[in-house]
């Protein structure tokens, strides 16, 4: 059975930058009351002209470099997003259309802030099982456009960015090792995103009762949070044969200090086995685990070998770990060039686009 591998990553944030002082002057609250409750200092804002799949596009090029694989190579794209750019079609479907990724199914998985780890074990499932042999997982999230910005219960939580991991088939020890997925219905109404689909369609009464906005009750949330982050990990480990103690990393959803710290209690870990990075992005839901997960590797602090566990938790309610052993990219001849795809990948698009009209104005006259 082949393993899968995170043999290349890349994240994308918009330049934008909005600080807990600026939030001070939306609503009622002030930077030591944020930092203190929840660790963050600033979040990052996409601009109109940065969209989910544009976000997630940049973070995958960047991905798709440091695996040196082709677009085109790619069997499978799954995007784990909270905030997609339309019901339908899938934000995956305009991600492989960006890419040029023409060979690769492509769907959007909805776990909310837990959707990077159910993605992430979806696509290594794909290659264990000997089905694909490359796949991109991918988070993005544009949740400034889904905040009440008068609420100050949830807009000083969220931010906007994008990871991207590629997985590959190897027949090398490593990888992704275990996995456990967990969902609890009844707790749907804790954290909610009430308008928009089919049970209240966008009308007048929707938009005045702010239905369209992320609506939360945080206390709950977090109650429920510092529960499930330490069983998860456990579980996972106990799934990968694993002891807490033979982990170098922990990467949690990156929603408040405060519930990390509550999982290094309850895993009785220090602090400093937990990749922290919310201070400076906030909340990102699905892109908060591979944001953080890139930056660390960045800067140095995952090295082969190293064993480590994701873990988050979300709206849903669901939750979520997943253990794996990191070994880095498959050594490879030449170098690819993904961006050229993107820009090859728009001429094909338009391409497509000119052939299926002049293909439906002849089939109109064949009738
Ligand atoms: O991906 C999952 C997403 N969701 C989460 O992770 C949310 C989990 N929950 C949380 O992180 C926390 O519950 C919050 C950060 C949302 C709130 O922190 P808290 O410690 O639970 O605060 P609280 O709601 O109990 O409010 C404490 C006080 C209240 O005042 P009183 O009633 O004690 O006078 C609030 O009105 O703080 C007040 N407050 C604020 N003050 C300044 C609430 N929000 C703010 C604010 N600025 N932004």
């Amino acid at each position: 059975m082949p393993n899968a591998h995170i043999t290349g990553w890349g994240m994308a944030v918009p330049e934008k930058i909005m600080t807990n002082n600026d939030l001070s002057e939306l609503v009622e609250t002030n930077d030591e009351w944020i930092r203190e409750r929840t660790g963050i200092r600033e979040r990052r804002i996409a601009r109109e002209t940065e969209f989910t799949s544009t976000l997630a596009v940049d973070a995958a090029i960047r991905a798709l470099k440091v695996a040196n694989v082709r677009p085109t190579d790619l069997e499978l794209i799954v995007c784990a997003t909270s905030t997609p750019e339309y019901l339908f079609p899938a934000t995956a479907c305009l991600i492989q259309d960006q890419l040029g990724a023409t060979k690769a199914g492509a769907f959007d998985l909805l776990a909310a802030c837990s959707g990077f780890i159910y993605a992430l074990n979806m696509a290594a499932q794909s290659i264990r099982s000997g089905s694909i042999k490359t796949a991109l997982v991918i988070g993005s999230e544009t949740l400034s456009r889904f905040v009440n910005w008068k609420d100050r219960n949830t807009c000083i939580l969220f931010g906007d960015g994008a990871g991207a991991f590629v997985l590959q088939a190897s027949e090398r020890p490593g990888g992704v090792l275990s996995a456990v997925m967990h969902s609890d219905g009844s707790g749907g109404d804790l954290l909610t995103l009430p308008a928009g689909g089919s049970r209240y369609p966008i009308n007048e009464s929707t938009y005045s009762e702010g239905k369209h906005h992320i609506q939360m009750d945080g206390k709950e949330v977090f109650r429920f949070a510092t529960r499930v982050m330490a069983s998860a990990t456990q579980e996972a480990l106990d799934a990968a044969g694993l002891k807490v103690e033979d982990i170098r990393w922990v990467v949690p959803h990156q929603a408040n200090i405060r519930i990390i710290e509550a999982a290094a209690r309850g895993l009785k870990l220090p602090m400093e086995r937990f990749i922290v990075n919310l201070d400076r992005y906030g909340n990102t839901s699905t892109a908060s685990i591979p944001i953080a997960m890139v930056e660390a590797i960045e800067k140095g602090q995952i090295a082969n070998g190293d064993k480590f566990v994701m873990v988050g938790f979300g709206a849903g309610l669901t939750w979520g770990a997943l253990a794996a052993e990191w070994t880095g990219p498959i050594p490879s001849k030449g170098h690819v060039h993904p961006e050229q795809y993107r820009r090859l990948g728009r001429v094909r698009s338009l391409v497509r686009r000119v052939i299926r009209f002049i293909e439906g104005l002849l089939y109109r006259r064949e009738l």
